[in-house]
């Protein structure tokens, strides 16, 4: 758990970064600190692990006031992610993953066995990177290398500043859901800066929305979706933010809720979409065929329904926007 009490940071000169901050991530949970360039997201982040002292206020960190942590004790609770990964030139993948559990004390034999098995964690073969450097490896691959040593020493804390930020679109993607399946099993508790909305809406339990160093909303994403509590968060996520929103919701959920339509056998050429799919991908794809009807079928490829962009449409004015569309009326 890391909790934020009054906590305020004002630079030399004047400038108040961060401004009476008050929330909770809960143990397991990922919070993402969302916002424009400028507004304390990364301050924010760097005075839990005091790379910023905190100029009022509090941080407890499962407990413990962060200020009365020692050093090591921080390292070895409090994993960290940043965008340009930190990873040293000179010193192999293996030292690289190893530096906390070597300042640890560990044994060398405990060492080895971490190692592979954060390895096998991030999904890259020990064998093959163990030896190599870090201008050898791609940079999505050197981000999960990022990941894996901040995963070293199994802290239950991480704190990740825009890690993705620096990969091109697809890999950020994969990489996102990656960590995502990771964390299922790790169960870290998580406070992770994004300045991007898709990657905000996918990775958070909650969202922190800041502007100017003070917190405009802290929500679920699909409750900050659907009920922004000001001017500034309506516009922040844009007109079409119960768009953004169908991200958060699954053809299954739709199909459990108000049911797919039947297959009309008539229609040739027709494409099919996994269960399984989220909604905006869903629409997406709809929008790009020419059919007005899609195939839905089950992870062994039994067709369950069929879904329209009309269904799409009803979900989204009665489920998310919680009112009846026009197109629900007779
Ligand atoms: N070391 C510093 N000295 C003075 N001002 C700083 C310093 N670091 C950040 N700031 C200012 O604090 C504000 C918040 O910065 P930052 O936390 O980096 O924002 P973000 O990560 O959201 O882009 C900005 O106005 C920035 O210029
Ligand atoms: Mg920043």
């Amino acid at each position: 758990m890391i909790k934020f009490d009054h906590v305020t940071k004002s630079y030399e000169g004047g400038i108040n970064a961060v401004k009476d901050v008050n929330f909770t991530v809960e143990k397991g949970n990922i919070v993402v600190l969302l916002g424009p360039s400028g507004c304390g997201k990364t301050t924010l982040l760097r005075m839990v692990n005091r790379l910023e002292s905190i100029t009022k206020g509090t941080i407890n960190v499962n407990g413990q006031n962060s200020m009365e942590l020692n050093e090591i004790d921080l390292r070895k609770k409090i994993g960290y992610v940043i965008q340009s990964n930190g990873l040293f030139p000179n010193m192999t993948i293996e030292d690289n993953v190893m530096i906390v559990p070597d300042l640890l004390g560990w044994s060398k034999k405990e060492k080895r066995e971490r190692f592979y098995s954060l390895m096998g964690l991030i999904g890259l073969n020990a064998d093959d990177y163990r030896k190599r450097y870090p201008n050898e490896l791609s940079g999505g691959q050197q981000q999960r290398i990022g990941v894996a040593r901040a995963l070293a020493a199994d802290p239950p804390v991480m704190l990740m500043d825009e890690p993705f930020g620096a990969l091109d679109p697809i890999i950020r993607e994969k990489i996102q859901d990656e960590f995502l399946h990771i964390q299922r099993e790790v169960k870290k508790t998580i406070l992770f800066v994004s300045h991007d909305i898709d990657e905000a809406i996918k990775m958070a339990d909650k969202i922190v929305l800041m502007r100017g160093g003070e917190i405009m909303q802290f929500d679920t994403p699909s409750e900050m979706l659907a009920h922004p509590k000001n001017d500034f968060v309506s516009q922040f996520f844009g007109k079409d933010r119960a768009i953004k929103s169908l991200s958060l919701h699954t053809v299954k959920k739709l199909q459990d809720i108000i049911g797919l339509v039947e297959f009309d056998e008539t229609i040739q050429d027709t494409k099919t979409i996994n269960v399984n799919q989220d909604l905006r991908n869903t629409l997406s794809m709809l929008m790009n065929q020419e059919a007005d009807q899609v195939i839905v079928t089950d992870d062994n490829g039994r067709q369950l329904g069929a879904i329209t962009i009309d269904l799409v449409q009803k979900y989204l004015h009665f489920e998310i926007k919680g009112k009846p569309s026009v197109a629900q009326k007779g």
